[in-house]
């Protein structure tokens, strides 16, 4: 799929977070930081972003009490990944869009690895068949303690999904490898401090995209 690269691909760029990290209010930032830049991109989720996604996400999401084990979670997640890549990832890509993605493997690592104690070298592997050689160019990764993090979703005025419902533990864990991947990945992964006012995080936010946007344009 990625072995012959395309110099005029387009850069795929995933934000990544705990929920209530703040990660809406800030991928409408991202959109519009690179609107600002000229650069054509396309917003998308995981797990989502194709028709099957979506349906898949419903299953995952819902809050009724349908039972699914770790596994089927982590093959379910990998299946909606692998249709949005080959229909919508890299068809943008080689088009010479960016991609703008709400949530992306990482989020398997944290959830599906560091959650629910799936190994990570079975994510990785199932992750080498369904992505070939593509990986995130940039992931912004919001990170917060988990009591901010817990008392900003109960402020929203919506039910708890499959994934806010889980123990603090749970969410720790989630938090922990998170951080994790962004020590063993500093130049794909930059952390920002969602524990910040939304003033402050846009600041950071921008930074990185100013960061990430030269260089971009020094190495064409
Ligand atoms: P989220 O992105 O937080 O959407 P919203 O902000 O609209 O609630 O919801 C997606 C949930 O899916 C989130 O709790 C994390 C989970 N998830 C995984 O467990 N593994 C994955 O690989 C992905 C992509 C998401």
């Amino acid at each position: 799929m990625n072995d012959q690269k395309n110099v005029n691909e387009g850069k795929f760029i995933t934000i990544e977070g705990q929920d209530g990290a703040g990660k809406t209010t800030n991928l409408d930032f991202i959109c519009r930081q690179l609107a600002s830049k000229g650069i054509d991109y396309v917003v998308t989720r995981e797990p989502g972003g194709t028709p099957l996604g979506e349906s898949i996400r419903d299953i995952l999401l819902s809050r009724n009490e349908l039972s699914i084990n770790p596994t089927s979670e982590l093959l379910l997640m990998f299946a909606a990944r692998a249709q949005h890549l080959e229909t919508v990832i890299e068809p943008a890509l080689q088009a010479g869009k960016w991609i703008v993605c709400d949530r992306f493997t990482d989020a398997s690592h944290a959830y599906q690895g560091g959650g629910h104690g799936v190994e990570h070298s079975t994510i990785e592997a199932i992750s080498k068949i369904v992505q070939k050689n593509r990986e995130p160019d940039l992931t912004i990764l919001l990170d917060l303690d988990i009591e901010t993090g817990e008392s900003r979703v109960s402020t929203r005025n919506e039910e708890k999904d499959r994934y806010e419902q889980q123990k603090s533990d749970f969410k720790s864990r989630v938090r922990e490898t998170y951080l994790r991947l962004a020590k063993e990945n500093p130049h794909r992964i930059q952390l920002v401090d969602a524990s910040k006012s939304i003033v402050e995080v846009s600041a950071q936010i921008e930074k990185v995209l100013n960061v990430f946007h030269s260089n971009v344009n020094n190495n064409d």
